[in-house]
């Protein structure tokens, strides 16, 4: 298996296990009442990840990979243990897969989408306009979260933002491939250091300022 072939089961991975976060979420949203508009959008993401499962999962054989189905290790997800927790839950959810996770992906994707070619293309660019549609619904949910919150809440999601960063950051300075062939470039590869610095980038520029717009007290512009 060439580096591109382990890429694209990954992300064959991600996205499988982005569709299970947004049905579980869109569970709980509906337990709690959320409104119709935000639950018709949760509905939607979760066809456009099964979608951008096996778009990849194309694009993975189209790049010369084997055919056999991607093994995907199954979360167990373990839900509220009771009605307190429901919105709690939800908060953690929305910060943490949408308004940072799908907000840092639009970037990205639209980053591979620059260079790749060939099978990568049609699938890079379904990816890319889906993702704003995704990061919108959390910033949309955020929304409807400190309307019902009330006062307590916008100091209890500061107080959670340096943890969500650190994740973040550590978990895109886990990239290691650098110096990637032009090959992988039009495969939709991105190097670690690309991935590193549009985290960076989209976090201070984007993700923080937008809590600060709400009213949350960020931290400081990490370096
Ligand atoms: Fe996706
Ligand atoms: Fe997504």
């Amino acid at each position: 298996m060439t580096r591109t072939h382990r890429v694209w089961a990954s992300r064959v991975r991600a996205e499988h296990r982005s569709a299970a976060a947004t049905a579980d979420l869109l569970q709980r949203m509906i337990t709690a009442g959320a409104p119709d508009d935000l639950l018709r959008v949760a509905l939607r993401i979760v066809g456009d990840e099964l979608d951008h499962a096996q778009l990849c999962h194309k694009t993975l054989v189209g790049l010369g990979g084997d055919g056999d189905a991607v093994e995907v290790e199954p979360t167990l997800r373990r839900g509220p243990a009771s009605l307190e927790e429901l919105l709690p839950s939800i908060l953690r959810t929305v910060l943490k897969v949408f308004c940072f996770g799908e907000t840092l992906a639009v970037p990205f994707f639209a980053e591979m989408r620059k260079n790749a070619r060939g099978p990568a293309r049609p699938t890079l660019d379904r990816i890319v306009r889906d993702e704003a549609v995704h990061s919108k619904f959390g910033w949309d949910s955020l929304d409807w979260l400190l309307e019902l919150g009330g006062e307590d809440l916008r100091p209890a999601i500061g107080a959670m933002l340096p943890e969500l960063v650190q994740h973040f950051e550590g978990v895109y300075a886990q990239r290691v491939a650098e110096d990637l062939s032009p090959a992988e470039l039009r495969a939709g590869l991105l190097s670690a250091s690309r991935y590193r610095k549009l985290c960076w980038r989209t976090v201070n520029a984007t993700i923080l300022p937008r809590m600060k717009a709400r009213g949350i007290v960020v931290p400081e512009e990490t370096p």
